[in-house]
C-alpha cells in the first residue's frame, strides 16, 4: 500500500485517489487459503492484506463485515427460486439465481460501516485527530460511531430534511449534528470550510481514498462465498457509486492475484427524480451533468452529482452493464416485498428488486445467470 497521508484529492487534476497495493509481492494462492482459514470471525478485516492496514497495526472495528448472501426465494418455495408462479420477490425474476447481499447486518444497520471503519482506521493511525463528512444520512451515523470508537470528535452536516431519527443515532453515537438548507452538495461545501478552518479529516464520498478500501470488501466476499467465482450481474443502488468502484476495484485486484476470473456487468441504479448517471450513461457521456432539483426518498440516492462520476460510467461501459432508474413507490414496494420474506430492506435495497425485474423484462438478465442485488441497509434507519 502506498501511504496517502493528509489525503484529500489528486494535487494536479483535482479527481479522486485510489490506493495502489502491491499485489506483486503478494501469493493470491497462498491469500486465498488464507482468507478461507480465517473464516467470517474477522469481518471484512479478514481481508487485511489488500486493505489500508499494515502488518501489525490494528484496525478501528465493530465487527462490520461477513454480511450474509441470501438465496432470493419466495416464501415457502423450497430450495429453488426458480418457479414461473412465483408471487413472491422472485415474481417476473424466473429463470434467474438471485441472491440479496444483506448489509443491513452492520454495526449502524448500512454498509457505510464498511467505508467508515477503513477511513477512520487509516486516518487514526496516520495521526488524525477530528473527522468531518456531509451525510444523507446512513454516512454520517457510521462516521460518528466509528470516530467514538477511535475516541475522537466527528461533525455531521446534514440536509434539514434528513429523517430525525437520522439526526437522533448521530447525536446518539456522539456525533455534533449541523444542519444545512440545501442539498448534500451544500453540506459538502460546508465540511470543506469547517475541515479547512480546524484541520478535521473529511471523509466525504471520495475525498479521500480510504473508503472505497472498506467498500470493496462486499464484492470479495460476495465472490469467496460464491466458492471464487464472480456474479454474472450485480445491481446496485447509486448515489456517490462507492460500492460500484470499489467492487471493479475489487474484482481486478482479484484478477491481478489470479484468485478469481471472469467479469460481472455492473448496473446501477437510481431513483427517477435524481438519475444524474443513468441520463449520463444513456447518452454515452464520460461523465454526468448535475442533476438539478432532485426529488427522492431513497435519500441515499438523492446526490445530484458524484465525484467519482468518470469512474461510475467506466465501470457500467467496461463491464458491459449499464444503469436504469426506478420510482420511488416501485422502490418502496419492493422493499416492503423483501421484508415479507424476511429481508429487512430500506427503499435503496428496494430499488435493486425493481431494477433487476426491468432489467429481467428487457433482456439484460439472460437464463442461469447469478445475479447479486445490494440491500444496502436495514429498513429501520429511516
Ligand atoms: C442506504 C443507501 N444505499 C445506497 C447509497 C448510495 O451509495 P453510494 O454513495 O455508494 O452510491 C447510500 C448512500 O448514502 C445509502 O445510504
Amino acid at each position: 500500500m502506498e501511504a496517502v497521508s493528509g489525503a484529500a484529492l489528486c494535487p494536479a487534476c483535482a479527481k479522486p485517489l485510489l490506493v495502489r497495493h502491491d499485489l506483486s509481492r503478494l501469493d493470491g494462492a497462498a491469500l486465498q487459503e488464507i482468507w478461507e482459514r480465517r473464516g467470517c470471525d474477522q469481518g471484512m478485516w479478514r481481508f487485511r492484506e489488500i486493505m489500508p492496514l499494515r502488518e501489525g497495526e490494528e484496525p478501528v472495528t465493530l465487527g462490520e463485515g461477513a454480511t450474509p448472501l441470501l438465496p432470493l426465494r419466495r416464501p415457502g418455495a423450497g430450495g429453488s427460486c426458480r418457479s414461473t408462479s412465483a408471487r413472491g420477490p422472485d415474481a417476473g425474476l424466473d429463470g434467474l439465481t438471485l441472491y440479496v447481499k444483506d448489509e443491513g447486518r452492520n454495526p449502524t444497520g448500512s454498509f457505510k460501516d464498511r467505508g467508515l471503519s477503513a477511513a477512520v482506521t487509516r486516518a487514526t493511525l496516520d495521526g488524525v485527530t477530528r473527522f468531518v463528512i456531509p451525510s444523507a444520512g446512513n454516512a454520517g451515523v457510521s462516521l460518528a460511531t466509528y470516530a467514538g470508537r477511535a475516541g475522537l470528535p466527528a461533525r455531521v452536516y446534514l440536509p434539514v430534511d434528513t429523517p430525525v431519527q437520522v439526526e437522533r443515532r448521530t447525536r446518539a453515537a456522539g456525533g455534533e449534528v449541523r444542519q444545512v438548507e440545501g442539498l448534500i452538495t451544500d453540506c459538502g461545501a460546508a465540511a470543506r470550510r469547517y475541515a479547512r478552518r480546524t484541520g478535521a479529516f473529511d471523509v466525504s464520498t471520495l475525498r479521500e481514498p480510504y473508503r472505497i478500501e472498506g467498500k470493496k470488501t462486499m464484492m470479495l466476499e460476495i465472490v469467496q462465498a460464491l466458492g471464487w467465482r464472480v456474479p454474472d450481474a450485480i445491481v446496485y443502488p447509486t448515489g456517490g457509486g462507492t460500492g460500484l468502484i470499489g467492487s471493479w476495484k475489487a474484482l481486478a485486484e482479484l484478477e491481478a492475484l489470479g484468485i478469481a476470473t471472469g467479469s460481472t456487468r455492473m448496473y446501477a441504479v437510481q431513483a427517477d427524480g435524481c438519475a444524474p448517471i443513468v441520463r449520463a450513461f444513456r447518452e454515452g457521456r464520460p461523465e454526468a451533468e448535475v442533476w438539478e432539483e432532485p426529488e427522492t426518498s431513497a435519500y441515499g440516492l438523492r446526490v445530484p452529482a458524484a465525484l467519482g462520476d468518470f469512474l461510475i460510467l467506466r465501470a457500467l461501459t467496461e463491464s458491459g452493464g449499464g444503469a436504469l432508474a426506478v420510482t420511488d413507490e416501485e422502490a418502496r414496494l419492493a422493499a416492503a416485498e423483501l421484508g415479507r420474506a424476511g429481508i429487512s430492506a430500506s427503499i435503496e435495497g428496494g430499488a435493486t428488486l425493481a431494477a433487476a425485474r426491468q432489467l429481467r423484462k428487457e433482456g439484460s438478465l439472460a437464463d442461469g445467470e447469478a445475479v447479486v442485488l445490494f440491500n444496502t441497509a436495514h429498513a429501520l434507519v429511516y
